[in-house]
């Protein structure tokens, strides 16, 4: 995918290694780390590496994970099925911890202080039978993404607060800036075939009233409420949304928002620092707010984020720790938050001044109901579940009947999950 336009190097400088006095005993040492694929993130990745390496002489090369986090585990199985020692330090994805943590290194002795500092549920969802498996990074929930300067044009005072208004409103603006952009589209989201498709459609249903898919260890999958928001989402598709849509991932959709290209798009807040970089072309133009829901329920928002793990196979599991405690440390989180809108997981930087300002959205995330994946209930088998998931929204996606693939949906959740 080739750059957002208006995609610019960061100005501001890295924070020092604050731990660059425990970090130095390991200078020389080389860590393979498995990072940030695209973006603001992967140019946040390279300058704080640089900065490592000054302060500590650890060399980090840096491998992009694949930006498909459904890729990202695959990869990651494989590496760990090897026994690899070709990964030391890695992303590792908010519903992963259960799955991965026989391939781990437990953090806490050496980050279990540390750890204090940030978000309880966080922690807790990163220990696996009492051992740290990962630190927390950064932390993610759904929001939906308006060009404020289209809506005024066309007449509107603030942005939808339930789904029909969404698509009468997308589809208002699509018709009128098509006149001059033929490509222009209502809305834009993720709907490839992979974990960002579970994420979106956990919002839809769960702002339909319609649940969590897995709830308290139950399959409600199956339900009116969730037949009648994917037969909703499955009418985007070739109206307000591209039939293009079907093959989105972040990028995709953000690409096309940040071009000026629509009107609307559901997305994760690093697309917040993004789209006002410099030079893009709706810097200033557009707002975050909580997505849409049904009258009478609450927006959702799915959680994500990403934490550092260091592997079990790595040769150089000390130096990796020192780096993992770099990247995570308040400074870290604070630079990261306000250079490139990634949610901070520690408390104190979360009320930061500077930070609060960076992340105005952040103020409508208490009219936003949360909804986890059900990884909890799942453990180490969540991939499999999400994959039945996901590859049932994608038939509903492509025109097949929701009630007659969630019931199938429900046969292979039912069997993951004995
Ligand atoms: C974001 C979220 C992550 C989620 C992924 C899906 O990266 O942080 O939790 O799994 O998107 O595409």
């Amino acid at each position: 995918m080739s750059e957002a336009p208006g995609e610019k190097a960061i100005k501001a400088q890295p924070p020092a290694v604050p731990n660059a006095a425990e970090a130095k005993r390991y200078a020389g040492s080389k860590l393979k780390y498995y990072s940030e694929p695209v973006g603001v993130g992967a140019e946040l990745d390279r300058v704080m590496i640089q900065q490592f390496h000054k302060d500590t002489g650890i060399e980090v090369t840096i491998i992009p994970r694949p930006k498909d986090a459904t890729e990202t585990y695959s990869v990651y199985q494989r590496l760990f099925q090897a026994q690899s020692g070709d990964i030391d330090v890695m992303m590792l994805d908010v519903i992963w911890p259960g799955a991965f943590a026989p391939n781990l290194v437990d953090l806490s002795e050496k980050l279990g202080e540390a750890a204090k500092q940030h978000i309880e549920s966080i922690v807790q969802n990163n220990t696996v039978d009492g051992k740290l498996v990962a630190m927390p990074w950064f932390t993610d929930f759904g929001l939906l993404y308006y060009r404020t300067d289209l809506l005024e044009k066309y007449g509107y005072q603030k942005p939808p607060e339930t789904w029909d208004e969404l698509e009468q409103m997308a589809k208002k603006i699509q018709d009128g800036e098509r006149a001059a952009s033929p490509n222009f589209v209502g809305f834009v989201w993720q709907g490839k075939a992979y974990e960002g498709l579970t994420c979106n459609a956990l919002e839809w249903i769960a702002s339909h009233g319609g649940g969590a898919i897995i709830e308290e260890g139950k399959i409600t999958v199956n339900n009116p409420e969730a037949q009648k928001a994917l037969a909703r989402a499955r009418g985007w598709v070739g109206s307000i949304s591209s039939a293009g849509v079907t093959s989105y991932e972040e990028e995709d959709a953000r690409n096309t928002f940040q071009g000026g290209n629509a009107a609307f798009m559901r997305n994760w807040p690093y697309a917040y620092a993004a789209g006002n970089a410099e030079r893009s072309p709706i810097k200033g133009k557009f707002a975050a707010g909580p997505l849409p829901h049904e009258p009478g329920q609450k927006s959702a928002g799915t959680i994500g984020g990403w934490q550092l793990a260091v592997s079990k196979f790595s040769p150089n599991k000390d130096a990796a720790i020192e780096l993992v405690r770099y990247m995570t440390s308040p400074e870290a989180q604070r630079f990261r938050a306000t250079a490139g809108s990634f949610l901070p997981t520690i408390r104190s930087v979360q009320q930061d001044a500077e930070v609060v300002k960076s992340l105005p959205f952040l103020a409508s995330a208490k009219d936003i109901a949360l909804v986890p994946r059900p990884s909890n209930s799942t453990g180490a088998r969540y991939n499999e579940a999400s994959i039945a998931f996901f590859q049932g929204v994608s038939q509903i996606l492509q025109g097949k009947e929701p009630k007659a693939v969630l019931g199938q949906v429900e046969q292979r959740l039912t069997r993951a999950l004995r």
